[in-house]
């Protein structure tokens, strides 16, 4: 079911490590779109993951950043803006990682030097690279920034421990920066706020799986896969959102509505 939303579009994927990522879904639906596509990862990540074989498959390169890095960003972006031989049209940050999570410290018992690392890599590293965008001029008029966030932002969830805080300034960052890339460039900055989703950092969550399904139970859509959020991204990057900027957008099945669904309580 492609529509050619994206023919001729242009842009970056961060963050496909494999083929359980949001990032890997995405890039495959806006390929099928017919946009060209450079992939990025974190070095780390090029010897662990699969997306060797991802950027086979699409006909894209990949250049390795580390996102917390502005050398490799800057790297990053005007190697990608030589390869296309112009601006981009769209970029997706679909980064996350959280050390007192992975070392399953408590939220009141966190140690604030990974807290500052969660916030490089979750957060600022969405400011890093909308920075480094503005300061080479690199995206094209009309184009679209999104980046991926969760509820939890919003409301509280306990076992997303400090990952909340990061998305919360994710959030902002979209805010703030989609002021100023709209007023230079009428570039769009938005927030998709996904459900729960079986990949690697979605399964870091401690208690994923109940989560998984309290959340799936609660929303009247169910949860929204990967698949289903890269159709939302891709939307997103094509021009009939030309006008949807600043926002954080829930792509939930209905889960950020509700209060209390009878379905859950027998
Ligand atoms: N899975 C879920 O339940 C869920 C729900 C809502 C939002 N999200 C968000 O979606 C995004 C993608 O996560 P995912 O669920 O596809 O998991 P994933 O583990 O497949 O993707 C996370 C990516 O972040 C990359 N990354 C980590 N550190 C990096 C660094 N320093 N520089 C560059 N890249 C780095 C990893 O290599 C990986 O590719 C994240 O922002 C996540 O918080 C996930």
């Amino acid at each position: 079911m492609n529509h050619n939303l994206l023919q001729g579009k242009k842009g970056i994927i961060f963050g496909a490590l494999d083929e359980q990522s949001i990032a890997w879904k995405v890039a495959e639906q806006c390929t099928a779109e017919g946009a060209q596509i450079v992939l990025t990862n974190a070095p780390v990540a090029m010897r662990f993951g699969k997306i060797h074989e991802l950027a086979e498959k699409i006909h894209a390169p990949v250049i390795p950043a580390d996102a917390t890095s502005m050398e490799d960003l800057e790297k990053l972006v005007s190697e990608s803006v030589a390869h296309f031989g112009g601006g981009l049209d769209f970029v997706l940050h679909s980064i996350g990682m959280s050390l007192n999570m992975r070392k399953k410290r408590e939220y009141t018992d966190l140690n604030h030097d990974w807290m500052h690392k969660t916030l490089d890599i979750s957060a600022i590293s969405f400011h890093r690279v909308m920075q480094t965008l503005w300061k080479q001029d690199a995206m094209n008029e009309w184009g679209s920034i999104v980046a991926l966030s969760y509820i939890a932002a919003q409301r509280v969830f306990p076992d997303y421990n400090e990952m909340a805080d990061a998305k919360a300034l994710l959030e902002s960052f979209a805010r703030s920066f989609g002021y100023h890339f709209g007023q230079r460039k009428k570039v769009r900055v938005n927030t998709v706020s996904q459900s729960p989703t079986v990949t690697t950092a979605g399964s870091g969550v401690k208690g994923f799986d109940d989560f998984f399904s309290y959340a799936e139970k609660m929303s009247p859509l169910g949860n929204a896969s990967a698949e289903d959020c890269a159709r939302f991204c891709a939307v997103l990057f094509s021009d009939y959102t030309r006008m949807v900027t600043m926002q954080n957008l829930y792509h939930d099945g209905g889960f950020s509505s509700m209060g209390v669904n009878p379905a859950l309580l027998q």
